[in-house]
């Protein structure tokens, strides 16, 4: 099964670089691909339904972001579809040595579609008789289209989701291009301005938010270069409370949902040992932090499913302007290539 969302074109204009068009993009990207699997009250997607049915399992793999993007999609999939998800880092992959069987469903994630190390762990899964679902094409609008799968694999499976939670979801996914709209306008150059002069960094999140805080911390560190590392918050205390100090910053990704409360100790935690926080929040989540951050990216109030990606576009946005304000260049970080065809 290959599902292909819709491509882009090539012209930058009115943009500085790709990479901030390629943000700017994603509202509409995320609404015309929602828009292929969704009718006035439904979910439509094509493919084989007694696939699903049967579905205790699914492995997610891709590379870079994408591995990231199915990190989200586990959180969604394991509540919504009620599916278990395994994770791996497709360049890890073959040596799981896990037996693969064609009741084995695989969705490997990949943007380009061409990054060898996916590649080739697609193939590894194919030869064993495995069943692939791939994702590609669109830049960072895999995470939308998984969470049309889950929504379609919980119906398939005829899992207790109650009408109005399926009401709930729908609703969600029709108003995720308007929500990743309102991302765009945040308020990010303070940040930028602050964390610029920093050499580390240390990103935390919980629950989907620590996919989010994996993948701004691939992004600061790519464009930026800047050692920024992603962790789940919970984690904390296991060992990267050692690094924190005054020269520190660490960005804590703490919308005020139920992973709010623990947030906030592991917020009090580094404030406790004079690490500079800042948080990505909402007004709510402001209100009860603000004492505790040197800065507060406040982002809107939004359902569980655009929020990782309302918090995703608005720290592509802060990788992008210390990128800027560094005078890098966003569009060809160092080393690095848009896709990557070697393993
Ligand atoms: C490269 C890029 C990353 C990307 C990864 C996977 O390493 O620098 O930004 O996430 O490839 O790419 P894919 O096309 O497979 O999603």
């Amino acid at each position: 099964i290959l599902i292909r969302t819709p491509n882009t074109n090539t012209d930058k204009a009115p943009y500085d670089h790709f990479m901030l068009k390629e943000i700017h993009e994603q509202p509409g990207v995320i609404r015309n691909t929602i828009n292929q699997f969704i009718s006035c009250e439904s979910v439509e997607f094509a493919c084989d339904a007694n696939l699903f049915k049967s579905l205790t399992h699914l492995t997610i793999v891709g590379s870079g972001s994408s591995y990231m993007a199915g990190l989200i999609a586990k959180y969604w999939l394991e509540s919504i579809a009620n599916i278990r998800v395994l994770l791996s880092i497709a360049s890890e992959f073959r040596y799981h040595r896990m037996q693969i069987s064609e009741n084995d469903v695989f969705l490997f994630i990949s943007q380009s579609g061409e990054t060898a190390d996916t590649l080739a762990a697609l193939r590894h899964a194919k030869r064993q008789n495995g069943t692939v679902i791939s994702l590609t094409n669109v830049p960072r609008n895999s995470m939308e289209n998984i969470s049309d799968i889950a929504l379609k694999i919980s119906q398939d499976r005829k899992c207790v989701v109650a009408q109005s939670t399926y009401k709930q979801l729908f609703e969600a996914l029709q108003c995720m291009a308007q929500h990743a709209s309102e991302a765009l306008v945040t308020s990010i150059e303070p940040v930028a301005d602050l964390i610029l002069h920093y050499n580390r960094v240390i990103i935390m999140g919980r629950g989907t938010c620590y996919g989010v805080a994996l993948e701004a911390a691939l992004k600061i560190r790519e464009l930026s270069y800047i050692h920024t590392i992603g962790i789940a918050s919970g984690e904390l205390k296991h060992g990267s409370i050692a690094l924190v100090d005054e020269s520190l910053p660490v960005v804590a990704i703490a919308p005020y949902n139920e992973t709010f409360t623990k947030n906030l100790v592991s917020i009090q935690e580094v404030s406790a040992r004079k690490g500079m926080v800042v948080a990505f929040t909402d007004g709510k989540g402001a209100r009860k932090l603000k004492h505790l951050c040197k800065a507060i990216v406040e982002l809107p109030e939004t359902n569980a499913f655009s929020l990782p990606i309302v918090y995703t576009i608005a720290a592509q946005l802060l990788a992008y302007r210390i990128a800027v304000k560094k005078g890098l260049d966003a569009d060809q970080p160092r080393n690095l290539a848009k896709s990557v065809t070697v393993e």
